[in-house]
């Protein structure tokens, strides 16, 4: 049934003005069709069987790219009902509480959608250097990826201000003066994004123009350059690579692009991949990549259906609760800036994310390219897992055992939030 009326459609000139190819029968189809669709040919016509197994990669990059998509679509729909003025941003939160039909259901899926993209992008970085990703040729594409894991953050902080209540208004104030302490820009850059000295109506304006247009325009554009040089690298990154590309066939770059009749043939040996390596992307890619995206989305609208997103008391600048945490993925640099503001909030993360930036252009040895925890990267490996572990034991503590004063506290222990003492 679905297939006839397809083919009818194909066969419209309509049809066929859409969809150059019809659905592929032959190699030379399967080929085409890659090739020649634009949201296909990110991806080449062929990819080594290793990049289809799940554990070469997790699925944490194409999660992702998902999270990102549910972002963009469910953050469209919410713009339609909100409105960027203190007056109206908590209403509107309240509206599509109890007024507008599911829209419950769409700004959990927003919110859960978002936490989830923070973590999934945070676990596939560190998918990527587990496996010496970021080793040559795809020293780029890691420094592209540190600029969207940022760009990430960015996009969940600015958005989190928008329902503009008690929990927004102050981890924003909160988050906003970790910045400040920044020497010399600091105060100047707090000021920039504020459009003042507190969080008031021109902060909220800003990160709703941040958050709508100006992260997600970059962050599309940066997606795409990502996207295009996993596959200009080379594909995902294989043991077998370093073999293939130094010493059997020094003379050929990386990015050999495939004649569509040699494809078509089921040639690529040309670069010393043996032809039963490799298989087509349609439909063996696609197929895949459609059903993790279902998972994906089925799995965000359970969140958002069980668990509403959080909604305080509408903010008010002259009761800040005590403690007032900024955002999850901010705690850590909370907690060290509890020890000291400038140590904890300007000089780790800023050594943090240079030597993130420049980790590929240090350690360029070609070991252990592809293999989780390769025995030859011991050095390499043992840093990046203590700082990972010491992000993330301050981060539990900063969200479980601070209390009061941002005092010690039991998480098992009756929370106790005060208000207005300061
Ligand atoms: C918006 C954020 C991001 C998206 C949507 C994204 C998406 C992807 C996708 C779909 C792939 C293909 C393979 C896979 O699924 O793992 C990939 C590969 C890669 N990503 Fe990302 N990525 C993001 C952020 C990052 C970050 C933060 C880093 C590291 C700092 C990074 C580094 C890499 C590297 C090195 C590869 C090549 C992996 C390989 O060859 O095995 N990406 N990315």
């Amino acid at each position: 049934m679905l297939n006839s009326l397809w083919n009818t459609f194909r066969g419209t000139r309509v049809g066929r003005s859409i969809f150059r190819v019809g659905l592929p029968h032959s190699n030379l189809e399967r080929a085409q069709v890659a090739i020649s669709s634009f949201f296909l040919h990110f991806q080449p016509a062929k990819v080594n069987r290793r990049s289809l197994k799940f554990r070469t990669t997790l699925g944490l990059g194409l999660i992702s790219l998902y999270l990102f998509l549910i972002l963009v679509a469910t953050g469209v729909l919410l713009m339609f009902y909100y409105v960027p003025a203190t007056d109206y941003a908590y209403q509107n939160m309240k509206d599509l509480e109890f007024v507008v039909t599911a829209g419950q259901v769409l700004r959990n899926m927003h919110r859960w959608a978002a936490h989830l993209m923070v973590l999934f992008v945070g676990l596939h970085m560190c998918r990527a250097f587990y496996t010496a990703a970021y080793k040559p040729p795809r020293e780029f594409n890691w420094v592209v990826g540190v600029v969207l894991f940022l760009m990430t953050l960015g996009l969940s902080f600015t958005g989190y201000l928008l329902p503009w209540d008690q929990l927004a208004y102050w981890a924003i104030t909160v988050g906003t003066s970790i910045a400040g302490y920044a020497p010399l820009i600091g105060q100047k850059l707090k000021f920039l994004f504020l459009g003042g000295h507190v969080v008031g109506e021109s902060a909220l304006i800003r990160f709703y123009v941040l958050h709508v247009i100006v992260l997600p325009l970059a962050a599309v554009m940066l997606i795409a350059v990502h996207l295009w040089r996993v596959r200009k690298d080379g594909g995902l990154a294989r043991p077998d690579e370093v073999r293939t590309l130094q010493e059997d066939m020094p003379q050929v770059p990386v990015t050999k692009t495939y004649g569509l009749m040699e494809l078509a043939r089921g040639s690529t040996s040309a670069v010393g991949i043996k032809p039963e390596d490799e298989v087509f992307t349609w439909p063996n890619v696609v197929f895949r990549e459609v059903l993790l995206f279902m998972a994906t989305i089925a799995v965000v609208l359970v969140l958002a259906i069980f668990w509403n997103a959080p909604l305080e008391q509408i903010a008010n600048p002259v009761h800040p609760p005590n403690p007032a945490k900024a955002p999850w993925y901010f705690l850590g640099l909370q907690e060290l800036v509890a020890y000291s503001a400038f140590w904890g909030g300007v000089v780790v993360p800023g050594v943090l994310v240079t030597a993130l930036i420049a980790l590929p252009y240090i350690d360029r040895q070609r070991r252990g390219v592809g293999v989780w925890f390769s025995g030859e990267r011991k050095v390499a490996l043992t840093i990046f897992t203590v700082c990972l572990t010491i992000a993330v034991v301050l981060t539990v503590i900063g969200t479980a055992f601070r209390g009061p004063n941002w005092s010690f506290q039991l998480p098992w222990k009756p929370v106790h939030v005060e208000e207005g003492s300061h």
